[in-house]
């Protein structure tokens, strides 16, 4: 828009303008800030030796609104051993690269939903995109996992869209009935602040979604949560871990379900077994 043109719209819309000038000025603060953190400069992770992980290391050194929780996706996922993972929300595929990166380990089937056109971003074998609306492809899943000679059952759910109390709640209703019994499920976006924080200092411009995301995972788990700080915590069958950098990541984790007590039994002869010879 040419600057006459933006004149000319700010006094037309003067809420337009006072939007624009406050974006503007955090954007403004926002590179001054990160300046400064870069004059320190920033001291990178030293490499682990496992080729995916420092792949996602370095991929993260690029900041974004999402660059501190790659490596926690990644290496939170890993002990799950997913058969299955879905990520609801691909835009350029920030989280795909880790998500890719799990499902590669263990052979496993990545579905992508997105309701833009992402159809290029992953180049994993056993990657599917599927352009739709997450909550419409919701009712298909079953048929289309069947279609597909396989289960529903999810391993891993990340969820990032549209960061809105009202579908975020929908995302739950319509997708956790498919978590498998090891499930984790990520949602990003838990602490969107206008300004927000990197674990290096940096900041972001960001949004206020009237805590939307945190609202609907606290409406599902009945309590409430301090999503300003880090924090691990119980609540019913989920073990909740919270980081609150970078637009905040938490992490439901399913318990582990005592077994059956016949399986117990059998379990615990077993033993006595053994120890007796
Ligand atoms: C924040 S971006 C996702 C970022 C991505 N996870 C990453 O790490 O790069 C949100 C994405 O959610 C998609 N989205 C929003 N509402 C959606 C819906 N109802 N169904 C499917 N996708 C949706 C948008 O098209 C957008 O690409």
């Amino acid at each position: 828009m040419s600057l006459s043109d933006t004149l000319r719209r700010a006094m037309r819309e003067p809420q337009w303008a006072r939007a624009r000038l406050e974006t503007v000025l955090c954007e403004a603060l926002v590179r001054v800030n990160n300046a400064m953190v870069d004059l320190r400069r920033r001291a990178a992770d030293e490499p682990s030796g496992f080729e995916p992980l420092d792949e996602i290391t370095e991929h993260a050194w690029r900041r974004s609104d999402i660059s501190d929780h790659l490596a926690t996706l990644f290496l939170e996922s890993l002990p799950v051993a997913p058969t299955l993972i879905v990520e609801l929300g691909v835009r350029g595929g920030e989280s795909t690269f880790a998500l890719e990166r799990v499902a590669a380990i263990y052979d496993a089937k990545l579905v992508s939903v997105d309701m833009g056109e992402c159809a290029r971003i992953s180049p994993y074998a056993g990657w599917e995109f599927v352009q739709n609306d997450d909550i419409a492809f919701a009712g298909q899943f079953a048929d289309w996992c069947s279609e597909r000679g396989g289960s529903p059952a999810i391993d891993v759910l990340f969820i990032d869209t549209s960061h809105e109390f009202e579908h975020t709640a929908q995302e739950i209703a319509h997708w956790f009935p498919y978590l498998s019994k090891r499930a984790r499920v990520f949602f990003h976006d838990t602490h969107i602040q206008r300004i927000f924080r990197r674990r290096d200092g940096s900041r972001g411009v960001g949004w206020d979604n009237q805590r939307g995301v945190m609202a609907a995972i606290e409406q599902y788990l009945g309590c409430s949560l301090d999503e300003s700080r880090d924090f691990t915590t119980l609540r019913g069958e989920w073990i909740v871990r919270h980081y609150a950098s970078c637009n905040g990541l938490t992490i439901l984790e399913r318990l582990p379900q005592p077994a059956p007590p016949g399986e117990l039994e059998t379990g615990a002869e077993v033993a006595v077994e053994s120890a007796s010879q």
